[in-house]
């Protein structure tokens, strides 16, 4: 019965009604045949990215520590000649691009506030990494004290000397690279830039990224192998995407010369985030140097391009430094990574367009609308922090002492850390635009406090007229203004009361 009802069941559905319009019958076809045509589409996506990733070992063998970047161009011309493409250094974009560009010209205030340190004398903009070794023996920061840790972002020559010396002190033949370069790195800390001259001589290249025997990438420098050992982390396990921002990290990052032997340290104990260094430092009673103006105890940030980076959106989707820095590129069909490093600016196709489907001129508005606005934080910063240097040296030529002015300059060193730690990392903070604006906006603030504190002791001595402040309008009113405190003959800053 049931059997029967079914058999009823299923004529009944033979007799709906089948599609009278032919057409019906085509736009299946043809909605198929898209599907199809998609679905390979994807296929073939699929397997090129394969491609990317596989690991392709040189045909013509390369030296273990080949530092000699021409060296390699036989088994990856692509990769090659888009590297020496950084030769390029007269390319502008509105706040960076490849040349030389004059920061203490362009904003003399940082002469006031790096007085009597080396960045009052000479800070250029940087450029293509082909030119690391020319730019740091031109500038006028070295001297004869230099330590040789100002090599060790400049030249793969750096963790070839750390190998010899780490081969020197452990005599197993069988230890691995890491193992050497650990060895060897106090050793090489501790000699002198000048002795090393002779020695260091490619500029930045393969050997600081690539393992030659397979291509993958490597880490070559001790400092972010040990930062990442003191924080718990073995950097070894990290993925593939993160090694992709991490090559850069062995550089691009806040560090200092730990001790006597001079020792590459980044200071990530407790963190990465501003606060957390200016802890690690202070806990340390660590100084850079003493201000000329103001005598604070003051710390340079370097180029905190890694930190900042991590606190950004494209950190947290998890974009690297390679994807905006060094986008895939396609020549003759075949795609490749340009290893022509540079600003996205000047490659927004590749660079940004493969994730933003907005206009190229949108994106390029976009970006520097987000410059703009934390450059003018950054002025203010400056403005008040030159102003607070100011007022500390009124109060010396008031007669304050050491003791009386100790909270006010500890007030300055931790807001100029803060300035810098935006004004030294690179991209106008583009990076993490909303980290930078928050840090400015605490620079301020401290910079003030800094201030108010100065206007009391000012109050305390009888001095209640403004400080007369010096004009430091050009680079070289500045850098002669900062040598009359230098050497020991400061101008009349204060006005008798009355
Ligand atoms: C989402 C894309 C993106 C990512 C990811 C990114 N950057 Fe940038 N970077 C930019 C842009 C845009 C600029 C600003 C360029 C300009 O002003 O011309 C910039 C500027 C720079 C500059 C200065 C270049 C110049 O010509 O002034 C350096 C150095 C830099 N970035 C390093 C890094 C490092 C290191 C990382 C990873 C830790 C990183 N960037 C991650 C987009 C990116
Ligand atoms: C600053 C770091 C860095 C330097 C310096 C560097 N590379 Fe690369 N290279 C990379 C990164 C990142 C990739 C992408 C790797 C990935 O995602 O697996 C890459 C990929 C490659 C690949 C794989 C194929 C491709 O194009 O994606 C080759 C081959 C290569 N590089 C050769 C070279 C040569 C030759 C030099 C020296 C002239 C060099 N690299 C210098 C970082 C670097
Ligand atoms: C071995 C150290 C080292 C490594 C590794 C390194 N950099 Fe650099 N980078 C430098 C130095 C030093 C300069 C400045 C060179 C100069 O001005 O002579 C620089 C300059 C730059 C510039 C400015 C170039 C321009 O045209 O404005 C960019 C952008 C940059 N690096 C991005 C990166 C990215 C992205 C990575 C990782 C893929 C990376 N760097 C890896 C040391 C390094
Ligand atoms: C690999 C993909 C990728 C690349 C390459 C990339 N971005 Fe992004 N970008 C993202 C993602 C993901 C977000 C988060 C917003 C979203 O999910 O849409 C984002 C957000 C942004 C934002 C909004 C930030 C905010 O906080 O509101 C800007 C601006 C931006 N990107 C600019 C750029 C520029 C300029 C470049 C090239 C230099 C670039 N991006 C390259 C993936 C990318």
């Amino acid at each position: 019965m049931n059997e029967n009802t079914n058999h009823t069941n299923s004529d009944d559905k033979q007799t709906v009604p089948r599609p009278r319009h032919p057409w019906v019958g085509w736009l299946l076809f043809t909605v198929i045949t898209i599907a199809v045509f998609f679905m390979g589409l994807l296929f073939a996506s699929i397997m090129e990215r394969r491609n990317e990733a596989k690991i392709r070992p040189p045909l013509v063998p390369i030296a273990p520590l080949e530092t000699d970047n021409s060296r390699w161009a036989a088994n990856w011309p692509r990769e090659y000649s888009s590297y020496m493409r950084m030769q390029e250094d007269a390319t502008k974009t509105k706040y960076g691009g490849s040349f030389a560009r004059d920061y203490l010209e362009e904003t003399p205030a940082n002469v006031i506030l790096f007085a009597g340190y080396g960045f009052a004398k000479d800070y250029k903009q940087a450029r293509g990494h082909v030119y690391a070794i020319e730019d740091v023996r031109d500038t006028k920061r070295v001297n004869p004290a230099t330590p040789a840790t100002c090599w060790s972002c400049k030249s793969p020559d750096v963790p070839r000397k750390m190998v010899e010396y780490g081969k020197l002190r452990r005599k197993d033949e069988t230890a691995s690279f890491k193992e050497f370069l650990l060895a060897g790195a106090g050793d090489f800390y501790a000699k002198k830039f000048h002795d090393l001259e002779g020695d260091i001589t490619h500029p930045i290249g393969c050997l600081d990224c690539h393992d030659p025997e397979t291509m993958r990438l490597r880490i070559s420098r001790p400092a972010l192998i040990e930062a990442f050992e003191r924080q718990g982390r073995d950097i070894s396990q990290v993925s593939h995407q993160e090694m992709r921002t991490l090559v850069c990290a062995q550089c691009h990052v806040e560090y200092y010369f730990k001790g006597d032997g001079k020792y590459l340290t980044f200071p990530w104990d407790e963190g990465t985030t501003v606060e957390n260094m200016d802890n690690y430092y202070t806990t340390r009673k660590f100084a850079d140097w003493t201000h000329a103006i103001s005598k604070a105890p003051m710390i340079k940030m370097q180029h905190p391009d890694y930190e900042v980076y991590h606190t950004g959106i494209h950190a947290f989707r998890d974009v690297s430094c390679v994807d905006c820095h060094m986008p895939y590129r396609t020549e003759g069909g075949v795609k490749f990574t340009d290893h022509h490093v540079q600003s996205p600016l000047l490659n927004i196709a590749n660079s940004c367009s493969v994730c933003h489907r907005w206009g190229e001129e949108e994106i390029r508005t976009r970006v520097t609308s987000i410059q703009d606005k934390v450059r003018e934080s950054r002025d203010r910063a400056e403005r008040v922090l030159a102003l607070a240097h100011f007022d500390i040296a009124a109060c010396m030529e008031a007669g304050a002492k050491d003791a009386e002015l100790a909270k006010a300059r500890d007030l300055i060193r931790q807001a100029q850390l803060r300035w810098d730690y935006v004004a030294a990392n690179n991209g106008m903070g583009f990076h993490s635009p909303q980290e930078c604006t928050r840090i400015l906006a605490a620079a301020v603030d401290l910079a003030q406090e800094s201030r108010l504190e100065s206007s009391r002791i000012l109050a305390i001595k009888g001095y209640t007229k403004p400080v007369k402040y010096p004009d430091y309008s050009s680079k070289e009113s500045a850098q002669s203004l900062v040598r009359q405190f230098s050497d020991g003959k400061p101008p009349v800053l204060l006005t008798p009361s009355k």
